[in-house]
């Protein structure tokens, strides 16, 4: 690791000067990096998952998914001897503060989240803490989780001591380590003093260097996660709106968005025009805010949001038709090159990706598609085994009558069009994520749309 390196300067201690024996539930994405972000500020952490196989693996110092820069973070955190995995409930149980971080995916056929991960692990916990220990929800849950588990730990508890707290986390993955470390505010939903103490000793060190701390209620601090990641993708969906709107009237959208991005209330970011936002969080975290609206019985607001989700699943259809546009008319029998399977670039994870959305149904459509992927291509050989991928770019492009660039990797961006003319059967290249220079494509001969 170069010593100048963000993961350099992050991996240094940060010391907390009172180290707190902490325990993490689950070791996914989010528990495994908490818990390395825990070790590094000082405490003595054990992550706790049902997962065998992912303690084994963590527990040799590997991670089961990929972000840049955590893989020899956890490396030193097991050097220095701050944090250790366990399948066990009974090993974390010694804690003084208990971060549960499982998973709360969509149930199939709902807008609602499925809880029964956060369930068990309150109730596991209950069963077991004592003393004046908290529990701490990370995951994200509709409003009136917290309330249920704060019963929960009641009832299944022989220590009235043991409290209850909401602690959401608003990391972005390909930059976990640092939203962890770094993070832009902390949030505390809290009903107790002793719980706002605790949650301020375990984040000592980051509230030392300035980060700001939101004290409020179970319902806010739920809703602070969830109302983020609607606003970014309702920003998403409205330039993709506007997008629409350019293609309709001939503006581009490019300079559009640059006129937006220069006043300051609005912003540039999250409002790069294309194939629109995927990934576990911001489609699932909308739907979860249409459901609960719904379920209030304020059906405009639900309807915002609903309408968000069509603008931004829309994108793929029109995404999918300007590749048909470039083939003469259909998939059936072409060679599509699809390069990109994660939903964003710089991680591995596929879920709702529109890139491998955007590839299956041209497979549907009879094409033969090759994907390529930096480093997704494993998830994706698990859930789509029909489709065919390639180690590189140009083995994936060899003979393709379509190219279609569906994830932005740094590596796709820097493409070079003549290299590739040698290798397509027609130079054709659909960019769904406006991140190429259309100029440098058009002068190599390519049919380019974006
Ligand atoms: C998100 C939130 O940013 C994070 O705070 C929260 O804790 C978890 O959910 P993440 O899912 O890692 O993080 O992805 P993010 O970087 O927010 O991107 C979400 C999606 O929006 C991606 O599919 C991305 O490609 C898309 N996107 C982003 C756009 O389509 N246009 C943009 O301008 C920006």
């Amino acid at each position: 690791m170069h010593p100048n390196s963000t993961y350099a300067k992050l991996s240094q201690p940060l010391e907390s000067s009172g180290c707190l024996r902490v325990s993490v539930i689950g070791a996914g994405y989010l528990g495994t990096t908490h818990a390395i972000g825990m070790a590094l500020l000082g405490h003595d952490v054990v992550a706790m998952d049902i997962e065998k196989e992912k303690i084994a693996q963590l527990s040799s110092c590997e991670l089961p998914f990929f972000e840049p820069g955590l893989g020899e973070l956890l490396r030193k955190c097991m050097e220095l001897g701050r944090i250790r995995f366990t399948t066990s409930y009974d090993d974390a149980a010694e804690a003084d503060i208990h971060f549960v971080c499982v998973g709360t995916p969509q149930l199939p056929g709902s807008l609602n989240a499925d809880l029964r991960w956060v369930e068990t692990a309150f109730i596991e916990l209950a069963r077991r803490v004592c003393g004046p220990a908290i529990i701490v929800g990370k995951s994200t849950v509709p409003t009136g989780t917290a309330r249920r588990m704060a019963e929960i730990v009641r009832r299944h508890s022989a220590d009235r001591r043991v409290g209850v707290a909401w602690n959401p986390e608003f990391l972005r993955e390909g930059c976990a380590i640092e939203d962890t470390l770094r993070p832009n505010r902390l949030i505390f939903g809290v009903e107790s003093p002793h719980a706002e103490k605790l949650l301020r000793a375990v984040y000592q060190p980051i509230i030392e260097r300035g980060c700001p701390v939101v004290v409020t209620d179970y319902a806010t601090a739920e809703l602070a996660k969830v109302s983020a990641n609607a606003f970014l993708a309702m920003k998403i969906s409205f330039i993709n709106a506007m997008a629409q709107i350019c293609e309709a009237t001939g503006a581009a959208v490019l300079p559009l968005t640059e006129t937006l991005g220069y006043d300051d209330r609005i912003g540039r970011r999250f409002l790069g025009p294309g194939l629109g936002f995927g990934g576990g969080c911001l489609p699932k975290d909308l739907r979860a805010l249409c459901a609960c609206a719904a379920d209030q019985g304020l059906d405009d607001v639900a309807s915002l949001f609903r309408q968000v989700d069509a603008i931004n699943l829309s994108r793929r259809h029109r995404a999918l038709a300007l590749g048909r546009e470039l083939l003469g008319g259909t998939y059936a029998g072409k060679r599509v090159c699809v390069l990109g399977a994660a939903f964003k670039p710089n991680t591995d994870d596929i879920r709702d990706s529109p890139a491998l959305a955007v590839g299956v149904a041209a497979y549907r459509e009879e094409a033969y598609v090759v994907i390529h992927d930096p480093v997704a291509m494993n998830s994706a050989k698990r859930v789509h085994p029909e489709l065919e991928y390639a180690e590189t770019i140009v083995e994936a492009s060899r003979d393709s009558d379509l190219i279609m660039l569906l994830t932005e990797w740094t590596e796709f961006i820097d493409m070079d069009p003549a290299l590739l003319s040698t290798a397509v059967r027609s130079r054709n290249i659909f960019d769904g994520r406006n991140a190429l220079t259309a100029e440098r494509w058009h002068s190599a001969g390519w049919n380019y749309r974006a």
